[in-house]
């Protein structure tokens, strides 16, 4: 048995090519298990675990907790509108009482960037970061990995062009890492205001040119615009945006190779991209959905026997 280098799972950034390596492993026997006719497997059934989402979520919630189901782990699910957070509970005092019941892993989704990290300082806990702010977004970018893994046969070399608003995006930041430390190459593209500065100390190619960007990549993995974390106006409207940016069938017709299309959910059809580009054959949408499920199952499994056999 082969350990994880890391106690929790706060970014992409702590994560050697090895670990990574590792998950995907996990996940390939998941994978199978998840085609079983019974699809649960005993090996986490005394482990307790706390979905704790102050934030929404859809995919994320709903793969987690169908990833610790099916490893037969107890779970807890709550969520900060029905909580004491409304009359001024600190995270650190609802996360303390939550464990003080015995829980063993704490998954959290916070809107504050560091939310994860801060909390793992403060709890005896292993602690998964279901996303925290716009900083980082493991799980998605290890399924998103995982995916491209799935369709090419490998990662190294693969070209894959992150499209959109980068700025707010967490999935952008995981993406670049993990893709980087599998050695695939990284382009992103979106108008400059959505680009941060940053961006050239990652090492990543930067262009606002869309047409010429699809006709370069193997793979488009096409951000959300996150209107919800834009206090600013970064650009004049949506239909501007998806005039400029977004992707259309005319697009994809007039390059001259078939290309891999990704998004992480949820989507704004007609804004980012057209419903006819992500409901067609070349978008992997619910692959990388079905993948998250055995990505979170290898991810949970691997913190959880690490600790026990500390
Ligand atoms: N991809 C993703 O994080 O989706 P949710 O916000 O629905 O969890």
């Amino acid at each position: 048995m082969t350990y994880l280098s890391v106690n929790n799972l706060l970014g992409i950034k702590n994560l050697s090519q090895t670990d990574i390596e590792l998950i995907f492993k996990f996940a390939d026997n998941f994978c199978e298990v998840l085609e079983r006719p019974i699809k649960k497997i005993p090996t986490l059934r005394d482990v307790t675990i706390a979905n704790l989402f102050f934030e929404s979520s859809t995919r994320t919630r709903v793969s987690f907790e169908l990833a610790e189901k099916r490893l037969s782990a107890d779970i807890i699910n709550f969520s900060s509108s029905s909580s004491s957070l409304s009359k001024g509970e600190t995270l650190i005092d609802t996360a303390k009482n939550i464990l003080a019941m015995k829980v063993d892993m704490i998954v959290l989704r916070h809107p504050f960037p560091g939310a994860a990290e801060f909390l793992s300082r403060h709890v005896p806990s292993i602690i998964v970061n279901a996303g925290d702010g716009s900083h980082e977004h493991p799980t998605q970018a290890l399924l998103d990995a995982y995916s491209i893994k799935k369709k090419y046969g490998k990662i190294k070399d693969v070209k894959v062009l992150i499209v959109g608003d980068i700025k707010h995006s967490r999935v952008a930041l995981s993406n670049i890492l993990c893709l980087q430390k599998l050695g695939a190459k990284v382009r992103v593209c979106g108008p400059s205001t959505l680009l941060p500065k940053f961006l050239k100390t990652l090492g990543v190619e930067v262009s606002h040119k869309i047409n010429e960007s699809l006709e370069w990549c193997d793979v488009a993995n096409i951000l959300r615009i996150q209107l919800e974390r834009q206090k600013l106006k970064f650009f004049p409207s949506n239909r501007e945006y998806a005039m400029l940016f977004g992707i259309n069938q005319n697009m994809l017709d007039n390059l001259n190779h078939n290309i891999l299309l990704m998004h992480p959910g949820p989507i704004n059809r007609g804004v980012e991209v057209s419903s006819q580009v992500i409901d067609s054959s070349q978008s992997i949408v619910l692959n990388q959905v079905q993948n998250g499920v055995a990505i979170r199952m290898a991810v949970l499994y691997l913190l959880a026997t690490k600790l026990k056999n500390k």
